[in-house]
């Protein structure tokens, strides 16, 4: 590292940012992104996709006053939260979100009461064994309900515009996608049976990151989807919403060495950021961030500890390292999502400012 930094620090690149969207839509012509913004709500990385073009996937009054902050217009956002407060519904009608999620009666006849003739998107679960984080047990309903669930809606004066689902964040492989989609074309086909024309397909988020275990090429990935989509769907608006796949490998955290210690013959090294700050993915998302030391050495087997004074605040253990010093820079890469956003302050630790790497860094860091 050339030059000083105050830690920890979450660097971002805007380029990296634009290099990803870039890509999803390459891989998926004619779909239009929703960035899912609980990966990553930072003001500056929701001003950047904004700027790229993307739309936004909130989730909750907060994140629906980023899409406010940034002017989106209502039909370049999506409320995705299944289960809302009634003031919640109020906020997204008056807003005039593209659409509105429902998975459950309950929810059908609360939207109906508060936004009388919302478009909506009923949301089914997925089974899929491929993912990291499971999002079908909480939400999502049983494709065998979901005629019920449409025909219910439509009774109830709502505008149900088709279907969504998210096959599980962090999913390796694309065969719970087309295999989802095969459902949903039925699930199409059904509800032109009964008159009701569905026009939008929501096909959730979900596509992967490489952590410390390489991933399938991304070309590779899309393409059966991309197929799915053009043979199943021809003529059917589609969105995504997709989250990590935009922002997680955009961002890299960097960290200092605040002491070390040597306990039961292993090296304890202890870090200014930790399982409360941004390394809370590693509890939450399950995810492995790669780790950078930035010295050279012969390796051994050392714990990585956060610099609260919970003893649950070790971030990694055995890993391999050189010897490290006081003072030293750690720098651990694609922690753009799911990271940030979940850190809490506790123990009085500030969470790690956010920079990006173009505007607000003199010097490169690795
Ligand atoms: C409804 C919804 N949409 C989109 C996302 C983003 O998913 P990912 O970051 O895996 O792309 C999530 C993640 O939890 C979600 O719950």
């Amino acid at each position: 590292m050339k030059g000083k930094i105050k830690t920890p620090v979450l660097v971002c690149s805007k380029e990296k940012i634009a290099e990803k969207y870039r890509l999803l839509t390459s891989a998926l012509p004619g779909v239009q992104h929703f960035y899912a913004a609980k990966a990553n709500f930072h003001p500056k990385i929701i001003k950047t996709v904004v700027s790229l073009g993307m739309g936004l996937d909130v989730s909750s009054p907060g994140e629906l006053n980023l899409a406010r902050e940034n002017s989106l217009p209502g039909e370049k956002v999506i409320y995705t939260q299944p289960i809302k407060k009634e003031e919640e519904i109020a906020l997204a009608r008056d807003y005039e979100v593209k659409a509105l999620i429902f998975d459950n009666p309950e929810e059908a006849r609360k939207i109906s009461r508060v936004w009388p003739g919302a478009p909506v998107l009923l949301r089914i679960k997925v089974e899929n064994p491929f993912c990291v984080v499971n999002l079908s047990e909480k939400f999502g309903a049983e494709p065998a309900a979901a005629k019920d669930l449409f025909l219910l809606a439509r009774d109830l004066g709502l505008r149900v515009r088709g279907i969504a689902f998210h096959v599980g964040s962090q999913t390796i492989n694309p065969t719970p996608y087309f295999e989802t989609l095969k459902i949903v074309r039925r699930l199409f086909n059904v509800a032109a049976g009964e008159g009701l024309y569905f026009d939008l397909l929501d096909i959730g988020g979900g596509f992967p990151i490489a952590y410390r275990q390489p991933i399938m090429a991304a070309e590779s990935f899309f393409q059966p989807i991309r197929s799915t989509l053009e043979n199943y769907f021809p003529s059917t608006e589609i969105i995504s919403e997709p989250g990590r796949f935009v922002v997680g490998d955009a961002c890299y955290l960097v960290a200092r060495v605040v002491g070390k210690a040597v306990r039961k013959g292993m090296r304890w090294y202890y870090i200014d950021d930790g399982l409360y700050g941004s390394f809370s993915g590693k509890v939450y998302d399950h995810a492995d961030y790669p780790i950078h030391p930035l010295k050279e050495g012969e390796g051994k087997p050392s714990v990585i500890a956060g610099p609260t004074c919970d003893s649950f605040d070790v971030v990694y253990r055995e890993v391999i390292l050189p010897e490290m010093e006081v003072g030293d820079y750690m720098v651990f890469k694609s922690m753009g999502a799911y990271t940030l956003a979940s850190a809490s302050n506790f123990n009085g630790f500030d969470k790690p400012e956010l920079l990006i790497e173009e505007d607000e860094l003199e010097f490169q860091v690795f």
